[in-house]
C-alpha cells in the first residue's frame, strides 16, 4: 500500500459516495479512513460514523443532497472527480461552509475529441458501416446508402466554455462554419454568437451540446430546438442527459424530423430507452467522454490534490467557481 502524504493528518474519515475509480482509490486508502457508499448500503453504519466524516469523494455523476450534507456535521470538503458537479447541492454546501472542488481542464481534449468522433460517426454512419461489413451484407446487398459530409458544414456549439472552445478548434480544421450559443458572447472569439439554442439550431447542420447540467439547462434542447435543427440535422450530446428532452428527441428521430443523433449521455443512464436503442441512425456511447487512461489518471490526481491541499492547509487547486 502507498504511504500516506506526510502533510495529511492520519485517520481523517472520508465517505466515498460513488464507486471510486481504481486510479483514485489507492490514494484515498493510503491517506484517509475510507467509508465506501455507506449512505446507500448501510444507513445504520453511516449514522454511526457520520459525526467523524470530514470529506466526501464523488464522481461527476454523483448526487450529494442537502439531506446528506446535513447528516454529516463535520463535513469540510466535497471533492468531485469530474468537471460536472450538477449532482452536488452547492447551495447547501456553501451554507454550511463546505467547499466543493472538481477537475476542470484536464479532460478538455478527451471530451472534445469524442464530440468530433461522435459527429463523424453519426454523419458517416460508422457503426452501421461496421455492421454492414461484419454481417456480410456488403457482399450480398452491395454498398451502403450515401452518408452526409462533415467538412465545410455548419456546426453549432451549445455552451462555449473550455470544452466548447476545444471542440471549435478541432472543427476549424474541418473548415466548418462555426457558431455558438452561451449565456453571453465570449470576448475575443472569432465565431458567430447566437442568442438561443433554437436560433443556433436553425442555422446548423450539426449541433454539439456541451453546456453544464443542472436545473438551469434542463431540457434546453427541446422539441422546438430539434425541429429547428431539422430533418437533415444531427444532434451530438457530450454534456449531461438532462440537457436534452429525451422523449422529444426520440419522437423527432422516429418521425424523421431530425436526421440523426450521437449521444454519450442519457437522462437516466445507465438506462437507455429501448426506443432509442432501436433507431439505426443513432450512435450510442456509455458516457466515455473523459474515459482514457491518461485523462482519468489526471482527474484522479487532481481530485486527490484538492483533498490533500485542504487537509494540509494549502490553497485548493480547483474549487468550483461558486466556492472561489
Ligand atoms: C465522468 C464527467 O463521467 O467530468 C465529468 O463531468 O461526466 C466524467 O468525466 C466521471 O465523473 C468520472 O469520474
Amino acid at each position: 500500500m502507498a504511504t500516506p502524504p506526510a502533510s495529511i493528518p492520519a485517520g481523517i474519515a472520508l465517505l466515498a459516495v460513488a464507486k471510486t475509480s481504481p486510479l483514485l482509490a489507492p490514494q484515498l486508502d493510503a491517506a484517509f479512513s475510507v467509508h465506501n457508499r455507506l449512505h446507500e448500503t448501510d444507513p445504520a453504519a453511516l449514522a454511526a460514523v457520520a459525526p467523524q466524516i470530514r470529506a466526501i469523494a464523488a464522481s461527476g455523476e454523483s448526487k450529494v443532497s442537502a439531506a446528506l450534507i446535513a447528516q454529516l456535521p463535520a463535513l469540510e470538503i466535497i471533492s468531485v472527480m469530474g468537471v460536472g458537479y450538477d449532482g452536488i447541492d452547492v447551495t447547501a454546501s456553501k451554507a454550511r461552509g463546505v467547499v466543493v472542488t472538481h477537475t476542470p481542464d484536464v479532460l478538455n481534449d478527451d471530451v472534445a475529441d469524442l464530440a468530433i468522433g461522435l459527429m463523424l460517426s453519426a454523419a458517416r454512419q460508422l457503426p452501421a458501416a461496421d455492421r454492414h461489413v461484419r454481417s456480410g451484407q456488403w457482399a450480398t446487398s452491395g454498398p451502403m446508402p450515401l452518408a452526409r459530409k462533415v467538412s465545410g458544414a455548419r456546426l453549432g456549439i451549445v455552451g462555449f466554455g473550455r470544452i466548447g472552445q476545444a471542440i471549435a478548434k478541432r472543427a476549424a480544421a474541418f473548415d466548418m462554419a462555426i457558431a455558438y450559443t452561451a449565456r453571453s458572447p465570449r470576448a475575443g472569439q472569432p465565431y458567430r454568437y447566437l442568442p438561443s439554442a433554437q436560433a443556433l439550431a436553425a442555422e446548423s447542420d450539426y449541433l454539439i451540446v456541451i453546456t453544464p447540467g443542472g436545473a438551469g439547462t434542463r431540457h434546453l434542447i427541446n422539441a422546438e430546438v430539434l425541429a429547428a435543427l431539422g430533418a437533415k440535422g444531427i444532434l451530438v450530446n457530450v454534456a449531461r442527459g438532462s440537457v436534452v428532452d429525451e422523449q422529444a428527441l426520440i419522437a423527432a428521430l422516429e418521425a424523421g424530423t431530425l436526421g440523426g443523433a450521437a449521444l454519450d449521455v442519457f437522462e437516466a443512464e445507465p438506462q437507455v430507452p429501448e426506443r432509442l436503442r432501436a433507431l439505426p441512425q443513432v450512435v450510442l456511447a456509455p458516457h466515455i467522454g473523459s474515459a482514457t487512461g491518461q485523462t482519468r489518471q489526471a482527474m484522479a490526481d487532481l481530485a486527490f490534490a484538492n483533498l490533500a491541499a485542504h487537509f494540509s492547509g494549502q490553497p485548493l487547486p480547483t474549487p468550483v467557481p461558486e466556492c472561489r
